[in-house]
């Protein structure tokens, strides 16, 4: 079974939502607006249940199968939010709201749940039960770990979960996957460094602390270079280094250090964590320095199930051809909170290309359309197929 043809109907009907969605982007948990067109199509497909307000601005509905003989229930997801970026893509249907843009696609990822929806609850041609979860906040906002916590995968039974992410620089309606990490734990620090401020003519009486922030933001790269198995992958990215005071003439009293570390493993994760407070410490002591360290755990890594995966797999090789799938994509260091999801329920997250359009958080970026079809095709057969009527 390639494309569903069913699609090509639809192509613009789902392609006029997502650029309306791009018109309208929200940020984080104030995505009001999406959530409410979301919610109101759903009903008018005539989903079964329809719930708002799950992880404050979630819609949560529910596909009943012609047949409800296996018992089953799988979950597909979609991101709704945008992020805080002015949009220079200069697209027709660009960003109405200044200062926020739907770089990420995830007005496209919602627009084809919706298309998918809509053909589902139009078909039913499946025995079971299909949840679709559309999440705020996947920016930073950690919105699917608030849909967990909100107790949804037991509220609607769900037993399995499936997530999908445009990718730029795949072929339009290419898909990647791989069975374990595919994307990394994504941790950040704040590095406090407080030395003896003074007069930039005299610092022998001052105990410099741009020269020892620079030091430790030195020192962090042996993390990755001396600290981590040559075959194992670690980021880390000083991205932020401020000192308190801009003057000429003035040795700073305090300096600030912000980053991220990037890892796929809990073990990396941990070393990362214990290696940049070693190193901060022990960098500032050696100058007479202090640091106070802030490390926080954002988003862990994303591991696709091995049986889901591999059904995944197959569905993406029915929908696009066996040429257009790579069932062993390298990982990738950026981060996902449908990890959280995958902490839940067994289940796997796809790319699926974009094309050669500019990158994801780039302000020319904008979702392909052109890979509407496949992605309602992927959503629409892994469920006809994962739970087959018969
Ligand atoms: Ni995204």
């Amino acid at each position: 079974m390639p494309k569903i043809n069913r699609f090509a109907e639809l192509h613009a009907d789902i392609t006029a939502w997502r650029r309306d969605l791009h018109e309208h982007p929200e940020i984080l948990f104030d995505t009001h607006r999406t959530s409410a067109i979301v919610a109101e199509k759903l009903k008018e497909f005539g989903c079964d249940e329809v719930v708002t307000g799950i992880g404050r601005t979630g819609v949560v509905a529910v596909i009943k199968g012609k047949q409800n003989t296996s018992g089953k229930v799988i979950a597909m997801r979609a991101d709704m939010d945008a992020l805080p970026i002015f949009e220079t893509s200069g697209v027709a249907y660009a960003s109405k709201t200044e200062g926020a843009m739907h770089a990420c696609g995830h007005d496209g990822h919602t627009a084809m749940l919706l298309g998918a929806a809509a053909y589902l609850a139009e078909t039913r041609n499946f025995d079971g039960t299909v949840v679709v979860i559309f999440q705020p906040a996947e920016e930073g906002g950690a919105g699917g770990k608030e849909m967990v916590d909100d107790g949804m995968m037991d509220r609607f039974g769900i037993q399995e979960v499936y997530g999908m992410h445009n990718y730029p620089g795949l072929k339009v309606g290419e898909f990647a996957m791989r069975v374990g990490p595919l994307l990394a734990a994504t941790d950040q620090f704040t590095l406090h460094v407080e030395g003896k401020g003074g007069h930039a003519a005299n610092p022998s009486a001052c105990i410099d602390t741009t020269l020892v922030a620079s030091h430790i933001v030195v020192a962090l790269q042996s993390i990755v270079a001396r600290n981590t198995d040559p075959l194992e992958s670690v980021v880390v990215s000083v991205t932020s280094f401020e000192t308190e005071t801009k003057a000429y003439n003035v040795i700073p009293q305090r300096v600030e250090i912000r980053g991220t570390c990037r890892t796929l493993t809990d073990e990396t994760r941990q070393m990362a964590k214990e290696k940049v407070e070693m190193i901060a410490t022990n960098t500032a002591a050696a100058y007479g320095a202090t640091v106070k360290v802030d490390y926080e755990l954002g988003y862990p890594v994303t591991k696709n199930h091995p049986e889901q995966t591999a059904f995944a797999e197959k569905i993406a090789r029915d929908v696009s051809g066996d040429d257009m799938v790579n069932g062993d994509a390298l990982p990738v260091m950026g981060g996902e909170d449908f990890s959280y999801m995958l902490e839940a329920r067994p289940g796997a997250f796809v790319f699926v290309g974009n094309g050669d359009t500019a990158t994801l958080h780039h302000p020319d970026y904008d979702f392909n359309d052109e890979l509407i079809p496949a992605g309602c095709s992927y959503w629409a057969q892994l469920a006809e197929q994962r739970m087959p009527a018969s």
